[in-house]
Formats: C-alpha cells, sequence, structure tokens
C-alpha cells in the first residue's frame, strides 16, 4: 500500500515514521512535509497547492489511504472532500471535527450527554458577559476561552474577576482572537492535574491509544506563555487506578453516541483532554486529532504496525480487532522540544526563522536506526548550508526507556547535541 500524510510537522513526522515501518506499505508520502523527513527511508515529501490538487496528486501517485493530521485542515473539511473524491481517508469529517473547531459546540454537546466538565456559559455580547462575571463566582476562578480555532492561545486561566472581565473585553471588543474570539466560553476553573487521552475510534467503539502529559507553558515549572507544547511523556504513571474505564465509560463512549445520534459519526482519533479532579476526570476540551507534541512519545511506543487500526476505525470495523486496542512496550517515554527564538510570539516577541540548526550525525533519519531514540523535525527548512530554523517548534527527541527518569535523562543528553543561537527549551519535561 501507498499512504499518504497531510501535514509538516513534528506530529506528521512521527506519524509517517511509524507507518513506514509497517510492512504493508510501500512508500509514505507526506504533504508538505518538511526536509527533515524527507530523510527517512521509504519516506518522500511533495507539495499541493490546494485540496484539489491533493486529490491529483492521490490519483497520479496511487495513493490507497490518507492519514490527515492537522486540526485547520479537519475543520476545513478535507475528509469529506476526499470521501467525495472517493479516496479514503482517516480522520473526522467537518462536522464531527466540530467538537474541537467550535468550543460553544462542544460544551453544550457535553452538558446536554452528561459528560463530566467545567461549569460554563456562552456569550457573544459583552455587557450580559460582563454582568454575569459580576453576578456569579464559582470559586477556583475563571476560564475564558475563545470559540473557535486558536493555535492553543485562545484560552486565558484567569486568578481574578478583574483579568476575566479585561478578557472577555479584549475577546469580544478588542478582536484579540480576531473571529474566533466573537463568541467567548466563559468557564470554572477546574483543579487538579491534566492528562490527555487518545483513542482510536469508528463512529460507534472507541479504543486507547494512550494517555500523556504535556508540557503546555514555555518555562520551566509551568511559567511563562501558553505554547503548543514544550514536550510530553506517557504512559501517565500517576493515573489513579480505574481512570481509563472512566474515560471510556464517562466520556469517550457518551460522546460517540451523541455524535452518531446527530447524524456525524465520528470516526478519527479522539484526543479528550482531561482534568484529574478530586471528583474524577473531567473534560477540558476535545480534540479531534492527535496531539502535536504526544504523538512523537505514543507512536513510539506503540509496540505493533498502526495501520490496521487506523484502516479498521475507517471502515467502521474496530470490533474486528481487540478491544483493549492496540499493544504497548512496556517502556517509559519522555519527548523534549526544542524551539526557536522568540516561540510562541506573545507580548510582542518575534520568532526566528533562519538559524543554523547544528545536529549530531547519529540522530540524522537512517536504515536501520534505533527505535528507542527518535529525533522528529517539525519547523525547519533547508538551504545552501543546511538546515535552518523555520518555525516555533523546531525540533523535539523522543527516548524510550524501563523508567520514566531513565528515558527523561537520554532524551536530554541527545538533546544537548543540538546547537540553535537562541533556542529555547524546558529542562524540567518527564520530572
Ligand atoms: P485548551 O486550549 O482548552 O486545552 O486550554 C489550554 C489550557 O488551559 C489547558 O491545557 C489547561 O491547562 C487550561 N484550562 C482550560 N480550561 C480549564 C479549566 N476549566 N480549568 C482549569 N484550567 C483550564
Ligand atoms: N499539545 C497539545 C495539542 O496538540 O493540542
Amino acid at each position: 500500500m501507498k499512504v499518504l500524510v497531510y501535514g509538516s510537522g513534528g506530529r506528521e513526522h512521527a506519524l509517517s515514521w511509524k507507518l513506514a515501518q509497517s510492512p504493508s506499505i510501500s512508500e509514505v508520502l507526506v504533504t508538505p512535509g518538511n526536509p527533515g523527513i524527507a530523510l527517512e527511508p521509504k519516506i518522500r515529501c511533495l507539495p499541493a497547492a490546494d485540496f484539489p490538487a491533493l486529490a491529483a496528486l492521490c490519483r497520479a501517485e496511487r495513493v490507497d489511504f490518507v492519514v490527515v493530521g492537522p486540526d485547520q485542515a479537519l475543520a476545513d473539511g478535507l475528509v469529506d472532500f476526499l470521501d467525495r473524491e472517493g479516496i479514503p481517508a482517516f480522520g473526522p469529517v467537518q462536522a464531527a471535527a466540530r467538537i474541537e473547531w467550535s468550543k460553544a459546540f462542544s460544551k453544550e454537546l457535553m452538558q446536554a450527554e452528561g459528560i463530566p466538565t467545567a461549569r460554563f456559559e456562552i456569550f457573544s455580547d459583552l455587557a450580559a458577559a460582563q454582568a454575569f462575571l459580576s453576578a456569579v463566582d464559582w470559586g477556583d476562578g475563571w476560564v475564558i476561552k475563545a470559540d473557535g480555532l486558536a493555535l492553543g492561545k485562545g484560552v486565558v486561566v484567569c486568578e481574578s474577576r478583574e483579568q476575566a472581565l479585561a478578557t472577555v473585553q479584549d475577546f469580544l471588543e478588542g478582536g484579540a482572537m480576531g473571529a474566533s474570539g466573537k463568541t467567548v466560553v466563559v468557564e470554572e476553573r477546574l483543579l487538579g492535574r491534566e492528562v490527555s487521552a487518545f483513542s482510536i475510534c469508528d463512529g460507534t467503539r472507541a479504543v486507547f491509544l494512550g494517555f500523556a502529559c504535556d508540557y503546555k507553558r514555555l518555562e520551566d515549572g509551568d511559567r511563562g506563555p501558553n505554547t503548543g507544547g514544550m514536550g510530553a511523556f506517557s504512559p501517565a504513571d500517576w493515573l489513579p487506578e480505574g481512570t481509563a474505564a472512566r474515560v471510556q465509560e464517562e466520556v469517550n463512549l457518551p460522546l460517540l453516541r451523541a455524535l452518531k445520534k446527530r447524524g456525524t459519526p465520528y470516526k478519527g482519533i479522539l484526543f479528550s483532554g482531561l482534568m484529574i479532579t478530586k471528583d474524577g476526570p473531567k473534560v477540558i476540551e476535545f480534540n479531534a486529532r492527535l496531539g502535536d507534541p504526544e504523538t512523537q512519545v505514543l507512536l513510539p511506543l506503540l509496540d505493533e504496525d498502526l495501520l490496521p487500526w487506523l484502516q479498521a476505525a475507517q471502515r467502521g470495523a474496530l470490533q474486528e480487532l481487540p478491544a483493549t486496542g492496540p499493544r504497548l512496550k512496556a517502556l517509559a517515554g519522555v519527548h523534549v522540544v526544542t524551539a526557536a527564538a522568540g516561540y510562541p510570539g506573545t507580548g510582542g516577541a518575534v520568532v526566528r526563522k533562519g538559524d543554523a540548526i547544528h545536529l549530531p550525525e547519529a540522530l540524522l533519519p537512517r536504515e536501520g536506526a534505533p527505535l528507542e531514540q527518535k529525533l522528529f523535525f517539525a519547523g525547519v527548512a533547508k538551504n545552501e548550508k543546511g538546515f535552518v530554523t523555520n518555525g516555533g517548534r523546531v525540533l523535539g527527541v523522543t527516548a524510550l526507556a524501563a523508567t520514566r527518569a531513565e528515558a527523561r535523562e537520554k532524551a536530554y543528553a541527545l538533546t544537548r547535541g543540538i546547537e540553535i543561537a537562541g533556542a529555547q527549551r524546558r529542562g524540567d519535561v518527564g520530572r
């Protein structure tokens, strides 16, 4: 088979690398990919200007199956488009991906179905939002969220009522989040520890791919601005006993039933962002895709071929495979991101491009490279001098080992070999 992965980041590097290990796959195409992914054996990167060009590319290259990585493409209806073109594609259709691209929709759905989540109200009118914030006190603070996609930047956790009032004003009146912020969700702040549950869904059934913890803030000790994610580890070894079963029964299956009932069955990866509170797991948000950088730690931990799972889910036939989900290695994984100077570009900072990247030869993709340590390429370009930075998160290193502490040591030892002027990374991933 020939498979095409759509996207260009570290997540798509991990997806294409994992799929290229499948004995059923002769070649993986990545559109557009990046110059680091292009070094992988069995992988080729090709551009496509738009969805029709992508369909034409799939036909010309005789692609059998497409896997869509990023949220924006799902929100734009790429899977619907490929369905109409008769090209099998893995990922939710636009109307099902709405659980991610509209936070207001997702909250109302959870409320209607009794899925545990933070209390909330939805506003498009500033005066109404202000009146509400002035009248109600949920105790632990407020969280203000832009309704639409915002690259992880549309959420403000507020410590005080003043901050909450200022934030709704920024979003609704100041246009701080553009069209994404024209509707806001005002939410109760939940206390607890965060974890993300990743499941493969076929419209009716869900099997776990794994649980991972992400490092969202830029700096050590969870300080600094929110980012797309500066590192991750898996498994979530601290989870209370029985959490997976509760998430399946209280969150994932009710969501699948609800979307099926509404005529938009959910096929694809379900990313349930959870807070483990003293009352059990509560949903912070749903995403309609794999996480970045969580994928870079989840997929190396998979102890079997990913392709049969994605195909079965796309066909609505997960019952053909074990209900326990794909087999995982009995190892721990830690992933450490190296980001460019200026990332994430908040507070007037500019994310710098064009810095030279110096890498140890041993980290580059090659035939027969070890599967327990892996460099993934994200915001990189190549010029006559070699690799240079070309985006926020530039590179990430994953290491697997018997314990999280060992995986962490190994990941940092490898990461220290990477040199980029002004690069930023956290020192406490996996601690
Ligand atoms: P989201 O984009 O919805 O994942 O939100 C980004 C981050 O904001 C989450 O990872 C949490 O750390 C935080 N957050 C969002 N909603 C809440 C909430 N209701 N209570 C506490 N923290 C939250
Ligand atoms: N790392 C979080 C995300 O992919 O949304």
